[in-house]
């Protein structure tokens, strides 16, 4: 088997986890004799300083054609008061659009041996284990009109019928595999635009009848994750609540380092951790690569279908935490700080110690 998959480091520690998750996919595909095909292209700022331009369009068409996408993270102080259009943020929007990554899954696990890493109570946390599941190409990040003058700025929050229905449907769908729960997360007491999204996801539902659906105000959710995170299993919402809710999620579960994430389209799929590029630790081999090595565990799951693998993954992160090792975002008082690449090459090697036995893979 032979997979392309373009690279996109980008900025800040954005390639400082790569590089982790680059370690973790390429053992992956030498025991199970894959050929990985990679190509590392320039996004956002690294490439607004190359090509003037945040992604050109060839890097969109290499992207393309290849089976998966990974990226590290765009970004910084320095491009902060560009255009909006040349903004390193506006390539990771065109990007997503352009592949029709529609369905962002971001999911919000407690790792056990982790639970005083989260500003949140142990028995508020334990057991935690949700997905928030985010529109990723409409809502007020792509409606017209947009655009400010001297005297305001102004976006729109649009979602049409078909945009609804389909991200509804991966949400029920995942469910199904799950604790067939969906909470409906928006903002219907205010906004038409939430109203609709209301009105077509309970059409849906009548699809899914195993499913229970419930909707929730996107402010109540907030204080909901915080106050007891346990009742939700699949969070369905748009682009923006979904943006909010899912950095919420990420300090739930002891440190936004550790959140991956996958956006899924019909014909593209892209794997990026939920942090940004954290200019303030960039270049100090402080990084936590986790949420970068989580996704590689999600691309092997969703792009590949490599489940064995991907569990591998998780399960030696898991041993890599319960072993004590973390990095400087995770505020615990066991354990011990180590740098980028000594936790990945402690994931690496237990990684490898689970290929050679496969019989202690947990299942789950
Ligand atoms: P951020 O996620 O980069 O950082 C927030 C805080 O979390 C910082 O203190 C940072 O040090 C810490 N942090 C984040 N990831 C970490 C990791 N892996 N290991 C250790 N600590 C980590 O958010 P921000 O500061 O609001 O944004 C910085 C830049 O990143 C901005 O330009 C923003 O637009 C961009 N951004 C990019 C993406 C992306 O590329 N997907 C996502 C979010 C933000
Ligand atoms: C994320 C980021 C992006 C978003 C930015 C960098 C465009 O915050 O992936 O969560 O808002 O979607
Ligand atoms: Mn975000």
């Amino acid at each position: 088997m032979n997979y392309k998959v373009t690279l996109l480091p980008g900025d800040g520690i954005g390639p400082e986890v790569t590089e982790a998750a680059v370690k973790v996919m390429q053992q992956a595909a030498d025991k199970f004799g894959i050929t990985l095909d990679l190509n590392e292209q320039l996004m956002g700022g690294c490439s607004y300083e190359e090509y003037g331009v945040p992604i050109t369009n060839e890097t969109i068409e290499v992207c393309k054609r290849s089976n998966a996408v990974f990226l590290g993270a765009v970004g910084g102080p320095k491009w902060e008061n560009l255009e909006h259009h040349l903004k390193p943020e506006a390539a990771l929007l065109k990007l997503r659009k352009s592949l029709g990554l529609y369905t962002n899954i971001r999911p919000a696990k407690v790792y056990s041996s982790f639970l005083d890493a989260s500003s949140l109570k142990n028995d508020v946390l334990e057991g935690t284990d949700f997905v928030v599941i985010r529109e990723l190409t409409g809502g007020i990040y792509f409606g017209e009109p947009r655009g400010m003058d001297n005297d305001k700025g102004w976006n729109t929050m649009i979602y049409s019928k078909a945009e609804i229905e389909r991200i509804a449907r991966q949400a029920f769908e995942i469910a199904q595999g799950r604790d067939k729960k969906v909470i409906s997360v928006d903002k219907a007491n205010v906004l038409e635009v939430s109203q609709y999204w209301r009105n077509i996801v309970h059409e849906v539902a009548k699809d899914y009848p195993d499913v229970e659906l419930s909707d929730m105000y996107v402010d109540n959710a907030a204080m909901q994750i915080v106050r007891n995170p346990k009742q939700f299993d699949v969070i369905l919402t748009g682009n923006l609540f979904g943006d909010i809710i899912s950095d919420i999620a990420g300090m739930i579960t002891g440190s936004l380092g550790m959140l991956p994430s996958a956006s899924l389209g019909s014909d593209h799929s892209l794997y990026e951790p939920v942090h940004g590029s954290a200019p303030d630790i960039a270049g100090q081999n402080k990084a936590n690569p986790i949420a970068a090595i989580a996704s590689v565990a999600m691309m092997f799951d969703y792009t590949f279908n490599m489940h064995h693998v991907s569990r591998v993954i998780e399960t030696s992160i898991e041993k890599t935490l319960q072993a004590g090792y973390k990095t400087v975002d995770i505020s615990t008082d066991v354990g011990k700080v180590v740098s980028t690449n000594e936790i990945t090459e402690t994931i690496l090697n237990k990684c490898e110690e689970m290929y050679n036995k496969e019989a202690d893979v947990q299942i789950g």
